[in-house]
């Protein structure tokens, strides 16, 4: 059964075993949907042979980049799981997102075979110019990586959304049908179900993360936005190409990232923009580092309790369902700690901060 301690009570070291079993269920839940929504193959789930061959350069530097940066998955998800390794569920779960990834890699490798007819000698001399380097995580801590990889899918999540825009005939500018590729079309929109999956499970889990232990992911929420930059890109070779490829065709850029990626995701998380996670910070450092608390009590006067606390509930529902369907729930449930954020704000109302 649920302890009955108000989760404002539970100390530092059970808020976050809670966080890492709130990971477990997410992660059972998830390999369950995975395996029976998003089960498609490489080479055989699209018609290759199809695949126009005579698109422009800037879609064919797309296709490069987005290789590129796919391809760098050996050190995203060995050095994740280095990192988690002391975590049963988010170290199983980077083996599986890893494995995701690793088809969008064969997927981009066949489109630079395909449709940019790239020799095999080609190919093999990018990839070892591109494994030259190798990619380094962006930050050393468990929850830093959780809300980076939540902005980081979001964004990749939306490159793929847009050139599938493109493939559709449905970009902006002049004569816009010109791009138009079913098959190209049925790739971007293969990896964007997947995209759209990882950003759904990584946001689940940050939200937990809020709920649980508010200051220290606040605090974890501006480190990474401050220093934001997309994965592998500083590390491969003809990157500034591509990037004017993305700009260009509007795939991408400064205006997509600040209205489609962080507004929606910081949304998302119940805040509202950047400046409620500057003013729950500054609030938050007048209170001495020790009273953890009341550190707590500050940062949910930015965050939107009740409508987190749903999100949390919801996402634990759908977990229990998964786990009643399966029988998990009658050995191993995964239960919501009782006394989530809301004793904190009403503490909080009543000392005057909020
Ligand atoms: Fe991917
Ligand atoms: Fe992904």
């Amino acid at each position: 059964m649920a302890s009955q301690t108000p989760v404002g009570l539970l100390s530092r070291e059970e808020r976050l075993r809670a966080v890492d079993r709130a990971a477990m269920g997410l992660y059972r839940w998830y390999v369950e949907k995975s395996q029976s929504k998003r089960d498609w193959r490489v080479d055989s789930s699209f018609p290759w042979r199809n695949l126009r061959t005579d698109h422009d350069s800037d879609i064919l530097l797309l296709i490069e980049g987005f290789f590129a940066v796919e391809q760098y998955v050996p050190d995203f998800t060995a050095k994740g799981i280095n990192l988690l390794r002391s975590s049963y569920a988010r170290s199983q779960f980077q083996i599986k997102w890893g494995a995701e990834e690793s088809k969008h890699a064969d997927l981009w490798r066949n489109g630079l075979l395909f449709a940019a007819r790239w020799s095999p000698e080609r190919l093999n001399q990018y990839e070892s110019d591109l494994r030259a380097n190798s990619w380094e995580l962006p930050w050393e801590d468990p929850i830093r990586i959780i809300f980076y990889t939540v902005f980081q899918e979001l964004a990749t999540k939306l490159n793929y959304a847009n050139l599938a825009r493109l493939a559709s005939g449905q970009g902006s500018g002049p004569n816009p049908e010109r791009h138009t590729d079913p098959v190209l079309l049925q790739m971007c929109r293969t990896i964007v179900a997947d995209e759209a999956a990882h950003y759904a499970f990584y946001l689940e889990i940050a939200r937990v993360l809020l709920y649980y232990v508010p200051a220290e992911a606040l605090e974890a929420i501006e480190d990474v936005l401050r220093e934001f930059s997309m994965p592998a890109q500083d590390i491969i070779p003809n990157w500034s190409n591509v990037q004017e490829a993305i700009l260009r065709t509007g795939v991408y850029g400064p205006r997509t990232f600040f209205t489609d990626v962080l507004q929606v995701a910081l949304g998302q998380l119940t805040l509202n923009g950047r400046k409620a996670v500057r003013d729950g910070i500054r609030k938050m450092r007048m209170v001495p580092t020790e009273d953890g608390d009341m550190r707590d009590t500050v940062v949910a006067g930015v965050l939107d309790v009740p409508r987190l606390t749903a999100d949390v509930r919801r996402a634990y529902e759908r977990v229990r369902k998964h786990e009643e369907e399966t029988g998990l729930w009658e050995v191993d449930p995964t239960i919501l700690e009782p006394g989530p954020l809301n004793a904190l704000v009403l503490a909080a109302c009543e000392t005057g901060l909020r």
